[in-house]
């Protein structure tokens, strides 16, 4: 028999879409129905979502659809914070309401796992690091690139030794978004309007910062180049507005280690990839290409020898030469991987790298990324400490 340890965690932004379908379908009724996160003792961590919002008839119908009590529901953020019973304050609102709501649970002396980025600037992100710290409660900060299949396979690689030196990275991020005239946007009108928390640098930057250090060193240097490609669009009740933001940033980072990455973010972009993310490796000793799902690998040995000819059509088909990195295993939804690490950190005071000042450094990379686009100039990321 198994004994379950339950968490009360009050989800704040689950009638949006990371908050609704990755963390709170995904993630922790997932973790639900597998019958908690079992910690090998007898014991079970049992997550116990609180969902709170704005709009209680719309979270009430989420709680009936997955048959949650009606009480596990409230718009009430002070309140729930006020409650004893409940353990970790969680955090997918849109950008711009994060801080405010993240301090709060802070003051609450709640355990906090929140969304990037953690804040609208670094001054804020350090602060809310700084103030957990101090507060001694645990936090962990959405870093789920890290938990996809293909960058799965990446670092079996990275770590297997595959690429001997590791030279550069490229990757390429980016589909089209709809303007919302002829046909809907498929992403939320907010993240178009830097005054809301919108911009694809402050939006993507922070996912480079960690997959690029957790894979393959520090980002040292920043230098940016960030866009608005589409001016106008017209939003959620089909009205135009200004896009604000930047809706494409082309990024250049330097990498302790002397890996230099490269890397592409658009919502202005057609795919003609085999994902909608992908990353090239080119090391000394071989090359791979991930995107979410696959990863395909090329040996130094098998690596063919073109000669530049334009007067000739291409003699071989190359990416037919690369070979397919297989399973291995099986791979869970990122974000519920990455929950269950955090909960484990709560609960069993397991080890858990993916805090608050991690998230600081995302926002940081993000924010100097702007700042290098601004001034035409490449940018040094100092190091952060609390
Ligand atoms: N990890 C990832 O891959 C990933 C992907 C997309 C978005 N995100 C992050 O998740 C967060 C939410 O993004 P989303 O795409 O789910 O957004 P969304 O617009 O779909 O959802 C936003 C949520 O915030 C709530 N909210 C609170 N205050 C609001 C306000 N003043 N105006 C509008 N909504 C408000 C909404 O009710 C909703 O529940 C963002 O911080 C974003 O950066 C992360």
């Amino acid at each position: 028999m198994t004994t379950r340890r339950t968490v009360r965690i009050a989800m704040n932004g689950v009638t949006g879409r990371m908050g609704y379908r990755q963390h709170l379908v995904r993630s922790i009724l997932a973790i639900r129905e597998q019958g908690g996160v079992d910690l090998g003792d007898g014991t079970a961590i049992w997550p116990e979502p609180v969902l709170l919002g704005r709009r209680e008839h719309a979270l009430r119908e989420i709680a009936e659809r997955h048959g949650l009590p009606a009480e596990s529901v409230s718009t009430d953020l002070d309140a729930v914070l006020g409650d004893d019973s409940v353990d970790i304050y969680f955090d997918s609102q849109i950008t711009a309401a994060r801080e405010e709501a993240l301090t709060k649970a802070i003051a609450a002396g709640k355990h906090l796992y929140t969304e990037k980025p953690t804040a609208g600037d670094l001054q804020g992100a350090l602060r809310l690091a700084r103030l957990a710290n101090e507060a001694g409660i645990k936090t962990g900060v959405v870093q789920d690139k890290l938990f996809l299949p293909g960058l799965l396979k990446l670092r079996r690689l990275v770590e297997g030794g595959f690429f001997g030196r590791i030279l550069s990275v490229r990757g390429e991020f980016g589909y089209w978004v709809f303007e919302g005239d002829w046909q809907a946007a498929q992403r939320p009108s907010w993240n178009y309007r830097t005054e809301d928390g919108g911009g694809i640098v402050r939006d993507m930057f922070p996912h480079w910062e960690y997959v690029l250090h957790g894979l393959f060193g520090r980002v040292e240097s920043v230098q940016a180049l960030a866009v608005t490609h589409i001016p106008e669009r017209w939003d959620e009740q089909g009205k135009p507005y200004q896009a604000t933001a930047d809706d494409a940033a082309y990024g250049i980072f330097e990498l302790a280690g002397g890996t230099v990455a490269q890397i592409n973010s658009s919502w202005a972009v057609r795919v003609n990839r085999d994902e909608l993310v992908e990353f090239q490796v080119d090391g000394t000793e071989g090359s791979a290409v991930a995107g979410l799902r696959t990863c395909r690998v090329q040996h130094r040995s098998a690596t063919p020898k073109p000669v530049w000819n334009p007067d000739i059509p291409a003699t071989e088909v190359f990416r037919e030469q690369w070979q397919e990195v297989p399973d291995n295993g099986e791979f869970d939804n990122g974000f519920k991987a990455q929950w269950e690490l955090f909960l484990r950190h709560v609960v069993a005071d397991e080890p858990y790298d993916k805090d608050l000042l991690a998230g600081a450094r995302g926002v940081q990379v993000g924010e100097l990324g702007l700042r290098s686009s601004a001034e035409g100039r490449r940018l040094p990321v100092p190091e952060l400490s609390l």
